[in-house]
């Protein structure tokens, strides 16, 4: 880990995404749909070579930070639901079950560490970080997924701290219980997403907000292959895995792009987007095609 990150990111223009590998990485609990009969049938060096795969092809175009392992907290590999980042603050995560409470101090630390400004909602609102609010890639906007995880009241708690606007976002399937699951802002302003995971109101207001140019619509098979599950990096994607159909799509839309199976990792419910956290997200976002 670099000692002082935001110098790093400021230095070499990459973006930089935190990480913490996967040397405690089991399903020991069942907090959502895809956890349920997978209890104890991870295969741990699988799991690690599926992390580091990950890792090898993000670390061409990007950065990466580590944080710390710990045992007893098999979901911390997760980063994504550190926090959510803007600017030098980060508004940390206050998780919604108790079996993933104790990750709390440990995503706080390494935000001190990296010399963030770490903001709290209030004790009694769960919210779940980058895993239910991604910034938009053309405004100055923030997504927000609730219906879950995060409580819908944190949208003005986040747009108080944050000084941004936040559009909320009401996910109807459990299966997609996280923003991160089935929504993902693109370079160029391009949304991929997976409509029905969302209420009618939600869905309109996508469709209000995004021009359907921009609008990557990703069916129930890629979905559930957690395609919408990217780490974005310039024109660079990094999934799971995608239909021979999306990658063309994604293609014809100047993306180049890498699947690396994480199969291990959807026994916990989640993939690639998860295992990530983006420190750098600038609090201007300026309208860039992909490069
Ligand atoms: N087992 C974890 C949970 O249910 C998976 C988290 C996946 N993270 C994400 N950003 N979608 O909380």
């Amino acid at each position: 880990m670099s000692d002082n990150l935001l110098d790093h990111t400021a230095d070499n223009g990459k973006d930089t995404f935190l990480m913490c590998p996967p040397d405690h990485f089991e399903v020991s609990y069942v907090i959502n749909p895809w956890m349920a009969g997978n209890i104890a049938q991870g295969n741990h060096s699988i799991a690690m070579r599926q992390w580091l795969a990950l890792v090898e092809a993000i670390a061409k175009v990007a950065d990466v930070k580590l944080m710390p392992a710990m045992p007893g907290v098999p979901d911390l590999v997760f980063t994504a639901n550190a926090g959510v980042v803007l600017g030098n603050k980060v508004v940390l995560s206050r998780f919604r079950h108790v079996e993933r409470q104790a990750e709390e101090v440990y995503f706080d630390a390494a935000f001190k560490e990296q010399g963030f400004e770490v903001l709290t909602v209030p004790p009694e609102l769960p919210f779940e970080g980058a895993g239910d609010a991604l910034m938009d890639r053309t405004e100055n906007l923030l997504w927000f997924g609730h219906g879950h995880r995060s409580d819908a009241a944190c949208a003005a708690q986040l747009e108080e701290l944050l000084d941004i606007e936040v559009q909320p976002l009401k996910l109807v399937d459990e299966r997609f219980y996280h923003l991160d699951t089935c929504f993902c802002p693109l370079a160029g302003g391009y949304l991929m997403y997976f409509p029905e995971a969302f209420d009618a109101a939600s869905q309109a207001k996508i469709a209000a907000r995004v021009p359907a140019d921009k609008r990557i619509v990703v069916g129930s098979e890629d979905a559930l292959h957690f395609a919408c599950n990217t780490v974005n990096s310039g024109r660079h994607i990094f999934l799971n895995q995608a239909s021979d159909a999306l990658v063309t799509e994604l293609q014809a839309r100047g993306f180049v792009v890498h699947q690396t199976p994480l199969t291990e990792f959807l026994k916990a419910g989640g993939a690639a987007k998860c295992l990530t956290l983006k420190l750098n997200e600038p609090q201007q976002t300026v309208l860039s095609e992909p490069h």
